[in-house]
């Protein structure tokens, strides 16, 4: 069997902003399978299943990554019908959210990873197996200091996916 490593880029909030995120879940009355407080974060770009010896290129062309720090609000709730995935995500997106997703991804491709061009939703996912909210907006929106991103391996063990950052990477303070 070859050996692979299941990849994507991401930003993990820091704890009280998970902690936020993960309460706007239950007072929306999200219902479905909820991810728990500390696995909750937002997908830059996925790789899939890639070489095991990928990760030091893609850690050198992320290394050439220069993006500002910015700050993300994430004030509505969405609905991905055919996943049912229920998630909370900005009401649009950030020019500076695009762009670092823009150089994640161009990063991926320089190290021979192209990430398929489907058009990139940002969103924290709140539940999987889940109906639609009943409200799309948040009575709070919730303020997450973006001051880093992270490679992040999603590795089975029992059956279960857990997370590991591989390499994080500040960005630049503006
Ligand atoms: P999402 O579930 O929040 O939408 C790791 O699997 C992360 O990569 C997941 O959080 C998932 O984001 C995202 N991802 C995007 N496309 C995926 C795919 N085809 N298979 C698995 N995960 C995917």
């Amino acid at each position: 069997m070859p050996d692979t490593k299941r990849l994507f880029f991401a930003l993990w909030p820091p704890a009280a902003v998970q902690e936020a995120i993960a309460e706007c879940a239950v007072s929306a009355g999200i219902r479905g399978k909820r991810v728990a407080r500390e696995r909750l974060h937002l997908t830059l770009a996925f790789l899939g299943d890639v070489d095991a010896t990928v990760p030091d290129d893609l850690c050198a062309a992320a290394d050439a990554i220069e993006a500002e720090a910015f700050d993300l609000v994430l004030s509505r709730l969405g609905h991905f019908y055919r996943a049912s995935v229920a998630w909370v995500g900005p009401e649009a997106t950030p020019g500076a959210l695009a762009d670092l997703a823009g150089q994640v991804r161009g990063a991926a491709g320089d190290a021979g990873v192209p990430v398929r061009s489907r058009r990139f939703r940002p969103h924290v996912t709140l539940a999987r197996r889940a109906g639609r909210p009943s409200d799309w907006m948040l009575d709070a929106p919730i303020h997450w200091p973006v001051r880093d991103f992270s490679l992040t391996e999603s590795v089975q063990i029992d059956g279960r996916a857990v997370y590991r950052d591989l390499a994080r990477w500040s960005l630049t303070p503006v």
